[in-house]
């Protein structure tokens, strides 16, 4: 008797559970329409970055910026794109206490004939969308944000370079707004989107090979835990680390979990090799939830199956397998795939005293991924990725007065 009741009770209590959750949701996407969107354009457009001004990766950013609130009661307001500037967002925002904030970050890129594309961003919304219902924050309509982005990069394309070794780095981030110090879903939101010219993503250029320290003590994600989502929150707490590795002469972390090897700086880890059984095979750690669903890692595992050359593989492996192949001349390749860095060779990993040395071969499966994956990006190979901008912005959307 108590033993049904109980259980009743519970099954009262989910229900209830689920019946508030869908509400939320249901509320928090059926509003956010491109149709409502309204444009402010500068008065003051700034100077943009000549051809030969070398980009600092995320350091300039373009003139103007998409902005949205939401709010519990209301659902999203209508978004507008503003004169890119500061945000108003009070000091007890629960986004500056506990950091309750994703992104995603996404790219447009300039063709030879003059157009638009950004590639695979359903991909981004998709992501941006499942670690916003993570950070408990509100979800939106996929489409409808896509558009909106799409319009944003029409109007500051003066800022897209006019070469295929930078591009527009699209930067689109939620943040809880919500003026209060408990630990608690917000009751409001805000979504921004920002975007800047970028080139390479480090200083030492693209595709210049990266070395790594690979330090047990440091541990990015676990299970549970929120390593497959794109939050602030992950990549805070690494900056120090990397600050470790870079005193011991590094570029970048190499992430473990237990012996497991997960990820590299802001990357997804790529290993090419002969494995135990004399196969060449292209390895990756699988989506277990420690590692960033990246849209490039899915990208070159879709190329590789397609080029059905070698074995591909989405499963765990240990340092101390890749150390043992390395000692036996079995790893052929070593890279990180990532939207900024693109692919990104190693060619040194030092564990505790021991050095793994990569031989630099010229990297040639890296350098055929970089190459097959920015022609498709810069359009010189059309492919189903590609979205082409200038054909999914409204024509006849109606401007606001200037602002500044
Ligand atoms: C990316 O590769 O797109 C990233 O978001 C890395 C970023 C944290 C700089």
């Amino acid at each position: 008797m108590v033993v049904t009741s109980i259980r009743s009770m519970l099954q009262l209590q989910k229900m209830n559970k689920m019946k508030c959750m869908m509400s939320i949701a249901a509320r928090s996407f059926s509003d956010f329409r491109y149709n409502d969107l309204k444009i402010h354009q500068t008065k003051m457009p700034r100077e943009k970055p000549s051809q030969d001004t070398k980009l600092v990766f995320g350091k300039q950013m373009a003139d103007h910026m998409l902005v949205a609130e939401w709010t519990l009661e209301n659902g999203w307001d209508i978004p507008s794109i503003v004169p890119f500037g500061p945000l108003a967002i009070p000091p007890s925002a629960s986004v500056l206490h506990y950091g309750i904030e994703v992104f995603e970050g996404m790219k447009a890129y300039r063709c030879d004939d003059g157009s638009i594309q950004m590639f695979r961003p359903e991909e981004n919304m998709k992501r941006l969308s499942k670690s916003a219902e993570r950070l408990s924050l509100p979800t939106f309509d996929k489409e409808e944000l896509l558009k909106c982005i799409a319009e944003l990069v029409h109007l500051d394309q003066d800022w897209i370079p006019d070469c295929d070794s930078s591009s527009l780095y699209i930067r689109p981030t939620i943040i809880s707004t919500e003026p209060s110090l408990g630990v608690k879903p917000p009751d409001s939101a805000m979504l921004f989107v920002i975007t800047g010219p970028v080139g390479a993503y480090y200083d030492t250029g693209s595709f210049q090979p990266i070395s790594l320290l690979a330090d047990p003590s440091f541990v990015r994600a676990w299970p549970g835990g929120i390593g497959d989502c794109k939050a602030g929150g992950n990549y805070g707490p690494t900056i120090y680390a990397q600050k470790l590795a870079q005193a011991r002469g590094c570029s970048q972390c190499l992430w473990l979990y237990k012996d497991q090897v997960t990820e590299v700086g802001t990357m997804n880890f790529f290993m090419f090799w002969v494995n135990e059984n004399g196969e060449q095979e292209l390895i990756t750690p699988p989506l277990n939830g420690l590692i960033l669903p990246g849209i490039t890692r899915k990208s070159l595992l879709e190329l590789a199956r397609g080029w059905d050359e070698f074995k591909v593989s989405e499963r765990d492996f240990t340092l101390q397998e890749l150390a043992k192949a390395a000692s036996e001349g079995r790893v052929m390749e070593i890279f990180g795939s990532g939207t900024a860095a693109v692919v990104s060779p190693v060619n040194k990993i030092l564990h505790l005293d021991d050095v793994i040395e990569i031989e630099n071969n010229g990297f040639p499966l890296a350098q055929r991924f970089f190459d097959e994956l920015t022609s498709i990006q810069y359009g010189n190979t059309e492919h189903k990725w590609n979205y082409v901008v200038d054909t999914k912005v409204g024509e006849t959307k109606q401007k606001q007065p200037n602002l500044q």
